[in-house]
């Protein structure tokens, strides 16, 4: 059975485009569905991108709501789709243990560095300001800590030659849309079968 996944994202959504283009018609096509793509913004660009690829899409704002409210309503959503995993792509809320312990190792996060060296936002400025030759991308379950879940895969950015942070977000970027859904596809057929 395809899993259903659920997109959550809080801006551009690029790496939301990447997999949904896999989902359609690439690596992703025989194992998932995309249920829905969440913004907490109702302004992130990602929404329209959403759209126009024909997904459904849904606004749950955050700002100016107790964190309990927003998800509530989070959890509503995901129950009425019965989505299997949840894929954060740029999504930029800590969810809380409550959300994460009722879909434990189904809550997907990538993070553009090693999470062990650089935890939080900004990864691309932190190894461009460090002239860093190279990065690792990381995709990874999400405990109750920021960037702290156990790590799925990593794989390597090079930086050699990169002489603005443009060049270095933009390296990165191009290896993080693939990465992901590799990743991804990995871990829905390694648990697909499997009675939760
Ligand atoms: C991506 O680089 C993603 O790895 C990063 O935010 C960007 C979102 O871009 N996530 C984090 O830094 C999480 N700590 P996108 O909206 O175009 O996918």
């Amino acid at each position: 059975m395809k899993k259903r996944i659920a997109i959550l994202i809080s801006g551009r959504g690029s790496n939301m485009e990447a997999i949904v283009r896999n989902v359609q018609a690439g690596m992703l096509q025989d194992c998932c569905t995309v249920e829905i793509v969440l913004s907490n913004k109702r302004d992130a660009c990602g929404l329209e991108v959403a759209r126009l690829l024909g997904i459904d899409t849904a606004v749950i704002e955050s700002k100016g709501k107790k964190k309990a409210e927003f998800e509530t309503e989070v959890l509503a959503l995901l129950e009425e789709k019965h989505i299997d995993y949840i894929v954060l792509a740029g999504f930029m809320r800590i969810l809380s243990p409550r959300i994460v312990s009722r879909y434990r190792k189904r809550i997907i996060n990538i993070h553009p560095a090693d999470t062990a060296r650089f935890k939080g936002l900004g990864a691309y400025e932190w190894a461009f300001g460090k002239g860093l030759q190279s990065t690792k991308i990381t995709v990874h379950y999400v405990d109750e800590g920021v960037d702290t879940g156990p790590v799925i895969a990593q794989k390597e950015v090079d930086f050699t030659g990169a002489t603005t942070l443009e060049e270095v977000e933009q390296r990165g970027l191009k290896v993080e849309h693939e990465f992901y859904s590799r990743v991804l596809k990995q871990v829905v057929t390694a648990h697909n079968g499997v009675e939760r």
